[in-house]
């Protein structure tokens, strides 16, 4: 059944972080709390979401199909979106069916799942990958994985208004630059669309170079017709996407005592530590004023929490 989207634009709190390495180097910094958007449709997910779910409203579409990990972020937003806003959801999952937390939700929300084994996913880059799944489902419009591009870089520029506006209240002027994760770019090209070359962009990337963000970046911009620049790349991978390590897990239990803010080791957790690692070597000036973007992604932790437990554990030893 064709849907509408209904009005819906959730707020996010800008709050002030303190970390001993931060007053040690007269840096302030702030968190654009993402995760705090919505319980279900939360992160970065939910503004890259939006247009493609506008798209598919206004195509008199079903609904949505998309693909993604058996942890992923991606497909926990859409098919909460689907249960949230009525719409039909079909996800494809990468390798062999598993029994996560991710899931379990993903089931619960409603969505339809076909796992495709690992072969299967890695040919979703093929021409004609969607022609079977557009015959199974030809009411529902399909989305790439992590749904990104230039729509979804667009909706991502309103993150910027959404901290200016409580910029005041934190009792700042002005910023000089944002901190955040990226996994294909997108969410930062956002915000280098939002601020239009008046503020650096630091990009942290969860992916080792060589996995598309040098590329993906670069191309967003000039397909809006913007300059490729304002932003700088810095490989916060820890040697690869989804490695743990003793040192990233203490430091997420040392944060998250310090200040309450809880953070996914994958994403806001690595980026975090990156931050740490640069502020540490005086990469900024004393009296640098910095915005970190919480993209969200708590709901990917479940799996991963006691791994995390028994990594800080060993630091600790
Ligand atoms: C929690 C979280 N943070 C950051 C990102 C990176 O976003 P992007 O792919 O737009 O760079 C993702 C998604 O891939 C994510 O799930």
């Amino acid at each position: 059944m064709p849907f509408t989207v209904p009005h819906w634009a959730p707020g996010a709190p800008l709050q002030p972080l303190s970390f001993d390495w931060l007053t040690r180097a007269g840096i302030e910094l702030a968190v654009l709390r993402l995760d705090l958007l919505d319980p279900l449709l939360s992160g970065n997910k939910w503004f890259k979401l939006k247009p493609h779910i506008e798209a598919a409203a206004a195509a008199g579409a079903d609904g949505l199909i998309s693909l993604g990990g058996a942890h992923s972020n991606h497909l926990h937003a859409l098919a909460a979106a689907g249960r949230r806003f009525g719409f039909a959801t079909a996800g494809l999952l990468r390798g062999e069916p598993q029994d996560t937390p991710t899931v379990r939700d993903l089931q619960a929300f409603g969505m339809q799942l076909h796992w495709l084994g690992y072969g299967g996913y890695r040919k979703r880059h093929e021409a004609d990958f969607w022609l079977p799944w557009r015959a199974r489902y030809p009411r529902l419009l399909p989305v790439g994985e992590g749904g990104g591009g230039l729509p979804a870089a667009r909706s991502c520029a309103g993150i910027v208004e959404l901290a200016r506006q409580q910029l005041a209240a934190l009792g700042w002027d002005d910023y000089h630059g944002w901190w955040l994760a990226a996994g294909t770019g997108a969410t930062a090209a956002g915000l280098v669309l939002g601020e239009r070359g008046a503020r650096m962009v630091h990009v942290a990337t969860a992916v080792p170079p060589g996995h598309g963000v040098e590329a993906a970046l670069p191309a967003i911009l000039a397909e809006a017709g913007m300059a490729d620049t304002g932003y700088r790349l810095r490989d916060a991978s820890r040697g690869s996407f989804g490695r743990l390590d003793a040192r990233l897990a203490s430091f997420i239990r040392e944060c998250e005592h310090a200040s309450q803010l809880p953070l996914e080791p994958l994403y806001t957790g690595k980026a975090l530590l990156a931050l740490r690692d640069e502020v540490e070597a005086g990469y900024f000036a004393p009296g640098t004023r910095l915005l970190f973007l919480h993209t969200g992604g708590l709901q990917g932790r479940r799996a991963m929490a006691q791994r995390l437990e028994a990594l800080a554990a060993v630091r600790q030893e």
